[in-house]
């Protein structure tokens, strides 16, 4: 088997890359490497007889279609991934995020096995029903949740019989990683929790689903060992864990230190998310393995190594800063 990961040298795609590894599979990584050299991000791997590394852009269909011919499976994380970070240059992140979609469809139909994308659960929008399924509407708000959705429609339109194509939801992911981002809620109050002794809640009964990275990791390896009859044209919600702000809060203040100040501010944005994740444990028998407060733990581990060194003002740890520094055209 052998797997083109797009975006494999992100947050999730580092691991995701290490772990497709370790399995003995060998893997293509895409990537533009916007947050760090693939020396650093894929270090203890990098020289793997496994790993392919290029340095390129997903809007290259040239590249695209030669690196499709070498795979059997495409995973596209690929990616301008936060609100913040697209509106930054909406049309920057329109090209990125759904222009170069279709031409990649086309180029993989009948040539690849499996097509697994990572959309969002924020497709949803904010909802009402208690257990927020695969089958609710998509009421998305924001354009980069808009142009996930629209991904989502091309890929369903073309899949078939010969082209096999999964949708993964995930939640907000946590924990640590090789590119770790900070700029995730789990990882932004323990941040600050670990090192300034003090977090910020805006809100607090606010919901928000989070996963650790290692599950999320765990999903797409599930998906992509299973019979295609099983996954084709499906969509999986990706995410277990649906806390409040304040019991986030909460929970990093228990594995960090009770001495941590947490206080509340006002806030206007109370989009509040929950998302059922009972179709993938029933349908793929999947099963999260790590809990949120392990991705804490992971996280203070890797503070106290000093892996995440300048972790307030390194913008590799933050996609708009790192965006606004790059200037990416
Ligand atoms: N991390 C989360 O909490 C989360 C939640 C829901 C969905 N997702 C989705 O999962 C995927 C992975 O998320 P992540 O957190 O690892 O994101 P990330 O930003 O860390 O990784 C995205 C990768 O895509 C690369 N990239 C960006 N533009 C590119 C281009 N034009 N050509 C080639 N490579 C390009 C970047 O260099 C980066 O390595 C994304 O699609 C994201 O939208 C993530």
């Amino acid at each position: 088997m052998s797997v083109l990961v797009i975006g494999g040298g992100g947050y999730v795609g580092s691991l995701l890359v290490k772990n497709l590894i370790e399995k003995k599979i060998k893997v293509f990584v895409l990537d533009l490497f916007i947050y760090g050299k693939p020396e650093i991000i894929f270090s203890g791997y990098h020289k793997s007889e496994f790993l392919e590394v290029i340095k390129g852009d997903i809007r290259d269909i040239d590249l695209m279609k030669n690196l499709i011919s070498k795979v059997d499976n495409v995973i596209h994380l690929a990616c301008i991934s936060n609100d913040p970070s697209f509106e930054l240059n909406p049309d920057l992140g329109k090209s990125i995020n759904y222009d170069s979609f279709y031409p990649l469809i086309k180029a993989c139909k009948n040539k690849i096995n499996k097509f697994i994308y990572a959309s969002s659960s924020s497709v949803y929008g904010i909802k009402e029903e208690k257990s927020v399924t695969e089958d609710l509407s998509l009421e998305p708000l924001t354009d980069y949740s808009k142009f996930k959705a629209l991904c989502e429609d091309i890929l369903l339109n073309e899949s078939g019989n010969k082209f096999c194509s999964t949708i993964l939801r995930p939640a907000t992911v946590c924990g640590y990683s090789q590119r770790t981002r900070l700029d995730v809620i789990v990882n932004i109050l323990t941040n600050n929790g670990y090192n300034k002794r003090k977090i910020i809640i805006n809100g607090g009964k606010q919901k928000r689903p989070n996963i650790h990275i290692q599950d999320m990791v765990n999903a797409y390896l599930n998906v992509i060992d299973q019979p295609n009859e099983v996954i084709n044209d499906q969509i999986f919600n990706v995410g277990f864990e649906n806390y409040t702000l304040d019991e986030i809060g909460s929970l990093v203040q228990k594995s960090l230190g009770e001495d941590i100040i947490v206080e509340h501010k006002d806030t206007d944005d109370e989009r509040s998310y929950h998302i059922s994740s009972d179709k993938i444990s029933r349908i793929l028998d999947f099963k999260p393995l790590f809990s949120i407060e392990k991705a804490i733990n992971d996280l203070k581990e890797a503070f106290d190594k000093k892996l995440l060194k300048d972790s307030f003002d390194d913008p590799k740890y933050f996609n708009i800063k790192m965006m606004q520094k790059i200037n990416l055209q």
